[in-house]
């Protein structure tokens, strides 16, 4: 089986031991198919470079947050990093406790800072001066002590593929900047409800090499020495995400070894307990978008393949240009030059363009490969279209995660009979 547990057996697609054509016939397509074996793989690669050294890996679940696939990564003894209070319940109800929690983003509500503190998550982290003020005064009204982390802009210059996905430069709404930190923690010594108890950063995601790492420590234990000098018990070092999948053939896969090494040294010198927020590395290669052929069109001189998922399914093409390894699920052995496109009233609506594929027709069925982050969970209803099923592949067995939504759902929460309210 390959790294990412999908490979080609008598010519058909499996997932693990499952034929994806036996998945689609069960469920339907689109559908998202996740192999549970690879999640296992990477965590367990990710731990085993950080053996030795205090650390816990909290899984980033805006990529993937699926109750199953946290259930799987709870066994495993991971943590998760939050970005809202949905994340937080979802959390809760994959078996997470507090402890095994770590809060992050921009944009946190007095609702989410309550929630967070009544299930006493392991860390807030702070991204500006009115939100510790305002979490001061939060757990000021509860009574108690919050645990938080000053998330640093370490304004390191970051290459990623999209600019998006940067958040470690100056300028980006980001964590507090580096000259900023001496005065935040000098103010936190004023406030008797906060507990400053970690340094964190996060320099942005599809990191292609350890250069904007190795730039950043150093100004993360900088960050570090302040908070001490101060007087701060600072006991955690939180490192993010960012670590890069490859996507493309040419792409080299990240160098975890080289990382851990990087982030090892930092984590012995300055003898703190360091906290990893992978999302992408443990999830996208274990997950395929499984969609349907539905017509082949020539228009203009061009060859189209039209599927049945679209943008609303995956939005990363449209979003961020991202290329997605397209392959026919039953081998064909001539090729076509094409652009894969969505049954979606937009002209971003596309997989790819001007891509060499597989010659398929109608009915035929195509794996848009390395969706397993940011995959579904980046999905809308755009068009009235249910979200699509997923699906947890393991060895020789497939279950459904989550149910494709009908037609029902759609209006679920609208209104015919309105309650007019008047001022
Ligand atoms: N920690 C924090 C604070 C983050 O903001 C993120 C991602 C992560 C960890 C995990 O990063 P990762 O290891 O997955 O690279 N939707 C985009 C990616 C946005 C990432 C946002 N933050 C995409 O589809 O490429």
């Amino acid at each position: 089986m390959s790294e990412s547990g999908f490979s080609r057996r008598q010519g058909v697609l499996h997932a693990e031991s499952v034929p994806l054509p036996t998945i689609a016939a069960a469920v339907g397509t689109p559908a998202y198919v996740y192999c549970a074996g690879t999640i296992r793989a990477r965590y367990e690669r990710l731990a085993h470079a950080f053996e030795g050294v205090p650390h816990r890996i909290h899984f980033a679940m805006k990529a993937n947050s699926n109750l199953s696939v946290l259930r799987l990564l709870q066994e495993l003894g991971a943590g998760v990093d939050i970005v809202s209070g949905g994340e937080l319940y979802r959390a809760r109800e994959a078996g997470f406790t507090g402890r095994d929690v770590v809060f992050s983003g921009v944009g946190k509500t007095v609702q989410e800072i309550e929630q967070a503190l009544d299930d006493r998550v392991l860390l807030i982290n702070v991204e500006s001066e009115a939100e510790l003020v305002t979490i001061d005064a939060v757990a000021a009204r509860k009574g108690v002590v919050a645990p938080i982390a000053i998330r640093v802009n370490p304004e390191v210059t970051v290459e990623t593929p999209h600019a998006y996905i940067r958040t470690g430069e100056k300028g980006q709404k980001f964590g507090i900047p580096r000259d900023d930190i001496s005065r935040l923690v000098a103010l936190i010594s004023d406030l008797p409800h906060i507990a400053l108890r970690g340094l964190g950063m996060h320099l942005g995601s599809q990191i292609g090499n350890a250069d904007p790492l190795r730039d950043a420590l150093p100004r993360l234990l900088t960050a570090v020495e302040i908070a001490r000098a101060e007087g701060h018990d600072v006991k955690y070092l939180d490192v993010g995400g960012g670590l890069s999948v490859p996507y493309e053939a040419s792409e080299r896969e990240a160098d975890v070894e080289d990382y851990a090494q990087i982030v090892r040294a930092a984590a012995t010198e300055t003898e703190l307990m360091l906290l990893l927020e992978p999302g992408r590395y443990i999830v996208a290669e274990s997950g395929t978008l499984l969609t349907e052929v539905l017509y082949r069109k020539h228009a203009a001189g061009k060859d189209f393949v039209v599927t049945d998922a679209g943008m609303s399914d995956l939005i990363r093409p449209a979003l961020y240009q991202a290329y997605h390894a397209i392959e026919a699920v039953v081998d064909t052995p001539r090729t076509i030059t094409a652009d894969v496109v969505g049954p979606i009233c937009e002209s971003g609506d596309f997989f790819a363009k001007n891509r060499e594929l597989p010659d398929v027709s109608a009915g035929e069925l195509l794996a848009i490969r390395t969706t397993g982050a940011y995959g579904y969970t980046m999905t809308s209803n755009y068009n009235s279209r249910p979200r699509v099923v997923e699906v947890l592949a393991d060895g020789s067995r497939f279950a459904i995660i989550t149910e494709r939504e009908r037609y029902e759902d759609l209006v679920r929460l609208e209104r015919a009979h309105l309650q007019w309210r008047t001022t």
